[in-house]
């Protein structure tokens, strides 16, 4: 499939997810297969246009990771076509607007999931962004506020008319959170009207769940917390899709994705500020952790043991003895 000019080597991609999808985490994913597009955790515009370093840390990505998202939020038309222009100066080949975020301190300055509640000024967002750039750019939204306002197919056409290349629709509200369930019919009847592709996102968690989704009516699939459980979902749905039986993933491999993500992790955002690295990389693990540890046998064991580890070393050697990885491995 193709969103604007870029061509995506797979319609199923890692749906962006603000403390998780770093860039060792997505190296590590598109490494294992599957994985047509990923996108950067959500990046602010305003902190862009002011060249905040923390900022600029969320939105860097590396070569191998192409093609890349970078995904901004913001409510400023002007802010967000200067901060377009500076993720195409990144060299970014897509920029994503989040349309989708229900967190108040996010919404309440007329961003995220609160520009779906001003569907026209929404669009007027995305036309400022697309005069703006070359690049396409997409949106990120949900079905809509809240169950009286599910909007998503009309914002999804607005945002069309005013030049997004693609749109993806997380199938809760903003209100819903992640509660319930994705609506998949309404994701279906936003594919169903607009010319350009749409994703859509929302409780994949195992490989027949994102082919079926895909027959569904959408071009593509973005799945989040799936990914986050099973780092090999997006390839066992395309061997799926290839008629192949899906490939298993033995678990001393499934512990060599936790130690390959602490060794990047090592090399990633080291500051000079005082902060701990290792800390860091400690609670990264565990955010990984209390999804990764979902359906294993004896995870929740895992999950209380990466919680209490207090060093690199340690974390290291309980995954090691949990996943029997092989000594040469580690
Ligand atoms: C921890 C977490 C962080 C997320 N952060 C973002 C984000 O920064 N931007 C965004 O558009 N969606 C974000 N999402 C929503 C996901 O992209 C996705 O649409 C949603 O989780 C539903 O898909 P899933 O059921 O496959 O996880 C986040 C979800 C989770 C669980």
């Amino acid at each position: 499939m193709k969103v604007g000019a870029v061509e995506l080597p797979s319609p199923f991609a890692v749906a962006p997810m603000a403390g998780m999808t770093d860039s060792a985490f997505r190296r590590l994913v598109k490494r294992h297969g599957g994985c047509g597009l990923v996108v950067t955790e959500m990046v602010s515009s305003e902190g862009l246009v002011r060249g905040i370093d923390r900022t600029l840390e969320y939105a860097e990505y590396t070569e191998e990771e192409r093609p890349i998202s970078i995904q901004i939020f913001g409510g400023d038309p002007e802010k967000m076509a200067a901060a377009a222009q500076i993720v195409e100066g990144m060299g970014a080949d897509i920029v994503d607007v989040n349309m989708g975020c229900p967190v108040p301190k996010i919404a309440k300055h007329n961003a995220g999931c609160s520009l779906m509640r001003e569907p026209s000024h929404a669009a007027s967002v995305i036309g400022a962004m697309t005069k703006a750039v070359k690049i396409p750019v997409t949106v990120k939204m949900r079905a809509g506020w809240n169950d009286r306002e599910r909007n998503a197919p009309v914002l999804a056409k607005m945002v069309e008319d005013a030049g997004a290349a693609a749109v993806a629709v997380h199938g809760r509200t903003a209100e819903q959170s992640y509660s319930g369930f994705a609506d998949w019919d309404l994701v279906a009847a936003v594919a169903d009207q607009l010319t350009i592709p749409v994703f859509g996102s929302g409780d994949c968690v195992e490989p027949e769940q994102i082919v079926a989704k895909l027959r569904s009516g959408v071009e593509g699939v973005l799945v989040g917390r799936g990914v986050l459980r099973n780092p090999w979902i997006l390839a066992q749905a395309q061997d799926l899709i290839a008629g192949r039986p899906k490939r298993d993933i033995q678990m001393s491999r499934r512990g060599q994705f936790l130690l390959d993500y602490i060794e990047l992790l090592r090399h990633e955002r080291v500051w000079d500020d005082g902060r701990s690295h290792d800390r860091w990389i400690v609670n990264k693990v565990r955010a990984l952790g209390s999804y990764y540890t979902k359906g294993l046998d004896n995870g929740s064991h895992l999950r209380t043991a990466i919680n209490t580890a207090q060093s690199l070393e340690q974390l290291r050697n309980l995954i090691a003895d949990f996943f029997a990885v092989v000594t040469s491995e580690v």
